[in-house]
């Protein structure tokens, strides 16, 4: 239809041609710009009022007739429409429309106007690609935090788009990226927590001014810095197992599987990394792991691994004396439990075992996994018997009985005071002996006895102190002998002196003989003393 319009007027138009150049080269032409898919319309000049016969031809390679107001010439196309008697309307704009367009008014006179139609497509399809992350089910990027990010951003677009990225950091305003750089393609190397954000890349058609922009939110991952760390527990209120796994300082939270080593059967998978354990899940060696996995970390996890054991008693006495009206301790020393055990201490004088409570009568104080109960004014009828140490955590229980027996004290002070008197006198008479019969002898005497033998006379002095204060304390001494962990040193404190005055006496003076044997006599009674308490609750 257009071609068999154009066919009968190639020569008007090749004169047409010499005249629009004219115009062109005037540069009266008018610039409008339109957009792709959009209508537009073309004003032959701006005369406003009656017009004439207005012809429009588009001027590329040579005019081509587009258009008339004579309603017996059809449009090229009929995208082509007129619009107020003059002007150009065209529907459904394509890029192949740009170009430079002429109309012709006839009225009294002939006018050209030319008009230069720019079209302008997009952006469209703004699509932005980072690379190296992962993308959360959400949809939601991520990348790991020191690892290098590749940003590009691409779009459809006539002409070529001005691109620019934008970073919004959370609680922070939008700023351009790269100090006002136009590009559509950047990396960010090092990434780091303070990237974390949403990247804005904006795409501008300087052309029609017309801009898309599409956000992407990125989130920079770390793994915790350290290895996990578990433990178990007893749970508070209940009495199960509480296994706890620990991987702070990552983003996001790690995940934590808890498994039973060897087998890998699993307890429980969780955020918490906390799991509660039956007692029918628990044995005593039993081993179990906890895998901590970040989506960042390691492929393989991060594991630890607990092994829970049941208490084991170690206990050095099964039986304990006291004297009436005296105070006693005793000692229950927990090893190996995992988790730490509870101690209680019993008395089974009826069934069940009552738990002792602390009172001003019983003293019980704990210091980790040693357990001591002090009983103050021990009195036979309420306090002797067996005492119950029980130690139990999740995984087992434990139990030792310790006799407790409640004795009169014995005069032990007079005895030593006696001793001490009897020491005291038979120095006295050596020394008065040898004074007395040779001064000098005396004297070298003293003189060997500081050259060879000086501990033992300054032992022989500290002895004598130290029965001085016991014959000051005779009741004390008594009661001190029951204290265990005081008493069982100073005993062997006691019988080292006793063999330093031995040596004395046998290289030197064999009249202490008398006084030494009480001493001797004394150290076996107390011995057999002891004995003979053990003996009494078998
Ligand atoms: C263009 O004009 C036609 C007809 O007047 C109309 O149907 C169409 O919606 C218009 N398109 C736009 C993008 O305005
Ligand atoms: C028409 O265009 C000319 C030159 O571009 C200008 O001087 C004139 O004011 C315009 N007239 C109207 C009615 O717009
Ligand atoms: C219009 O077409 C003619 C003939 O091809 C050409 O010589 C002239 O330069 C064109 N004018 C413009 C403004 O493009
Ligand atoms: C309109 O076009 C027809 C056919 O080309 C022509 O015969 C007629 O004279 C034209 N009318 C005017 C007013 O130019
Ligand atoms: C036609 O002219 C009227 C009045 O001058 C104007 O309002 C209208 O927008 C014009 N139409 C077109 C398609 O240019
Ligand atoms: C339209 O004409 C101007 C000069 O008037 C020229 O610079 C431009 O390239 C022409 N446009 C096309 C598409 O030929
Ligand atoms: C033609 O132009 C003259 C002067 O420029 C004017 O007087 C006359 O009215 C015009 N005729 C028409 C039909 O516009
Ligand atoms: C996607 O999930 C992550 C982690 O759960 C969250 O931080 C982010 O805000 C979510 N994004 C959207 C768009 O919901
Ligand atoms: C990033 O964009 C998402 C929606 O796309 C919005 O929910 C979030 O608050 C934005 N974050 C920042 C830091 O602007
Ligand atoms: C970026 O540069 C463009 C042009 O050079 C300027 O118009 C714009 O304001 C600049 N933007 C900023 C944020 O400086
Ligand atoms: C027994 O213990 C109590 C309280 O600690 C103390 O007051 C008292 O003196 C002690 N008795 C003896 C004989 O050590
Ligand atoms: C307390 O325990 C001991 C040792 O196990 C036992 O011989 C005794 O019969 C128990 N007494 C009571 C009242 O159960």
């Amino acid at each position: 239809m257009a071609a068999g319009i154009r066919a009968p007027e190639p020569r008007v138009l090749v004169c047409l041609g010499a005249l629009l150049a004219r115009w062109g080269a005037a540069g009266l032409e008018a610039v409008v710009i339109g957009e792709v898919h959009e209508n537009i319309t073309l004003h032959c000049g701006n005369i406003s009022g009656p017009r004439g016969l207005v012809t429009w031809y588009r001027n590329d390679s040579e005019p081509v007739f587009l258009l008339s107001s004579n309603s017996s010439l059809l449009p090229a196309e009929p995208r082509f429409s007129l619009a107020n008697a003059s002007s150009l309307h065209i529907e459904a704009l394509s890029l192949l429309d740009e170009g430079n367009y002429t109309c012709r008014e006839d009225l009294n006179e002939t006018r050209w106007f030319q008009v230069w139609l720019q079209v302008a497509s997009g952006p469209y399809e703004v699509e932005v690609t980072i690379s190296s992350t992962g993308t959360l089910p959400n949809g939601t990027l991520y990348a790991a935090q020191g690892s290098q990010v590749d940003f590009s951003c691409s779009s459809s677009s006539w002409p070529s788009p001005m691109v620019e990225w934008w970073f919004r950091a959370p609680d922070s305003r939008s700023e351009p990226f790269g100090n006002n750089l136009t590009v559509s393609c950047f990396a960010l190397l090092l990434m780091s927590t303070n990237l974390q954000g949403n990247y804005t890349c904006s795409a501008m058609n300087m052309l029609s001014g017309r801009h898309r922009k599409v956000t992407t939110e990125l989130l920079v991952y770390y793994p915790p810095p350290s290895a996990p760390q578990c433990w178990a527990e007893m749970s508070p209120g209940s009495f199960k197992l509480q296994l706890t796994c620990r991987w702070d300082g990552g983003y996001p939270d790690p995940d934590f599987l808890w498994t039973e080593e060897p087998g890998g059967v699993v307890v429980g998978s969780s955020k918490l990394g906390v799991e509660m354990l039956n007692q029918s899940q628990l044995s005593d060696g039993k081993k179990f792991k906890c895998v901590g996995s970040h989506i960042v970390g390691p492929e393989s996890g991060a594991s630890c691994i607990v092994q829970i054991r049941s208490p084991s008693l170690l206990l050095s006495e099964p039986m304990k004396t006291c004297f009436i009206g005296g105070n006693v301790t005793l000692t229950c020393q927990v090893s190996g439990a995992y988790p730490s055990a509870k101690i209680l201490w019993l008395r089974n004088l009826t069934q069940p075992e009552t738990v002792i409570q602390p009172n001003s009568h019983y003293l019980i104080t704990q210091n980790g996994q040693s357990s001591t109960l002090t009983i103050h004014n021990c009195s036979q009828d309420l306090d002797e018997g067996y005492y119950v140490c029980r130690a139990e955590n999740p995984v087992g229980v434990r139990e030792v009985d310790i006799w407790l027996s409640v004795k009169e004290p014995l005069n032990v002070g007079g005895i030593v005071g006696t001793i001490v008197s009897l020491l005291l006198l038979g120095l006295a008479i050596i020394s008065g002996l040898m004074l007395y019969y040779s001064p000098v002898f005396c004297w070298k005497v003293g003189n060997t006895f500081r050259g060879q033998d000086m501990d033992d006379v300054m032992v022989l002095v500290d002895s004598e102190e130290e029965d001085v204060e016991e014959e000051e304390d005779a009741a004390e001494v008594e009661e001190e002998e029951a204290n265990e962990r005081e008493e069982v040193p100073k005993e062997i404190h006691k019988h080292g002196h006793i063999h330093r005055v031995t040596a004395l006496v046998n290289g030197n003076v064999d009249q202490m003989g008398n006084g030494l044997q009480a001493l001797q006599d004394d150290s076996s009674e107390q011995q057999s003393d002891i004995v003979q308490e053990d003996d009494r609750p078998v």
